[in-house]
């Protein structure tokens, strides 16, 4: 299976990234969302990483144009997916939410199309279950922001086939970037090691030992980490990073159970950078 044509499920932050990665590597792309408007925004944000692109000249102005005419746009989702070679979802962090999309695609899709989750941390092969021919559902966990992570992260199920995992690795070469792969395992490999980090930063803030800016000075020049945990939280999402706390807590343990502020932020709708407020104000 040689994929051209990618149908992105979701225009969110992850979403929308995606979508531009895989349209500047050549392929085109259905971007499909539950509202119009938040296509517009996912399409917004798209224009914007072109002209980013054009302005630090990575790419000529009529190549912005002609990747700019690699995108459709659909608010029906069998619309959208019926000629997809590959299928990623990028909708919210739910099993449910992404169960019910799974089996609509399995549905609508061509059969031998791939259906990829860019899933956090939930579990492929559960995802896997709803549709038939679960041998081409997998993972492809992208990193935030997909336009300069160099990583994915290709996730194969119980049931996930070679061939499955050899045009996943193809389509990831394409976008010229990194992949590893990893059994189905909650939290693949970055964020069994990372949301941990993460959630380790809020504890030290809720028991009062650091102010945040001193945390996140301490992980940035002790650690050389690029950006300080508390910061990366925000620039995640704190819905995301809880959602993802909560899952690892689920399987794997207390140990992982979520933070008292990073419950209280979400559930006070300060998700960090995407509304404005999280850990610090934008
Ligand atoms: N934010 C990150 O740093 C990051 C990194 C890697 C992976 N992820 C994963 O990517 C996924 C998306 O995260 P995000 O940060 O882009 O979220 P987001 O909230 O920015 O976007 C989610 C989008 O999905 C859409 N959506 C929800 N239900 C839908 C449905 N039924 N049909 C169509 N569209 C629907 C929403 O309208 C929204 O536009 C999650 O599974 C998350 O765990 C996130």
């Amino acid at each position: 299976m040689v994929v051209q044509n990618v149908t992105v499920i979701g225009t969110g932050a992850m979403g929308s990234g995606i979508a531009y990665v895989t349209a500047v590597a050549g392929m085109n792309v259905t971007l499909v969302d539950q509202k119009q408007e938040f296509i517009d925004k996912g399409m917004e944000r798209i224009r914007k990483m072109l002209m980013d692109g054009i302005d630090k000249k990575k790419m000529s102005p009529a190549e912005g144009e002609k990747v700019f005419h690699r995108f459709k746009t659909e608010l029906d989702m069998a619309a959208a997916v019926k000629d997809a070679d590959l299928v990623i979802e990028a909708v919210y962090e739910n099993m449910d939410v992404k169960k019910e999309i799974f089996n609509k695609c399995s549905a609508s899709a061509p059969s031998d199309a791939l259906l990829a989750s860019n899933t956090s941390t939930l579990s492929i092969t559960e995802i896997a279950s709803v549709v038939e021919k679960p041998e081409r559902v997998l993972g492809l966990h992208f990193f935030n922001p997909p336009s300069a992570m160099k990583l994915v992260e290709v996730i194969r199920g119980e049931k996930t086939s070679d061939t499955t995992i050899e045009a996943a690795l193809a389509y990831v070469d394409k976008l010229n970037k990194t992949a590893v792969v990893a059994k189905d395992s909650p939290g693949f490999l970055v964020n069994r090691v990372l949301v941990p980090v993460l959630n380790e930063a809020v504890k030290l803030l809720d028991e009062g030992v650091a102010s945040k800016d001193d945390i996140d000075k301490a992980l940035v020049l002790g650690a050389n980490f690029p950006v300080g945990p508390l910061k990366l939280a925000d620039f995640v999402g704190l819905d995301v990073a809880l959602a993802s706390c909560r899952t690892l807590e689920r399987t794997l343990g207390e140990a992982y159970t979520p933070s008292p502020s990073l419950v209280r932020l979400v559930d006070e709708g300060k998700l960090g950078i995407k509304t404005g407020e999280g850990f610090y104000k934008y």
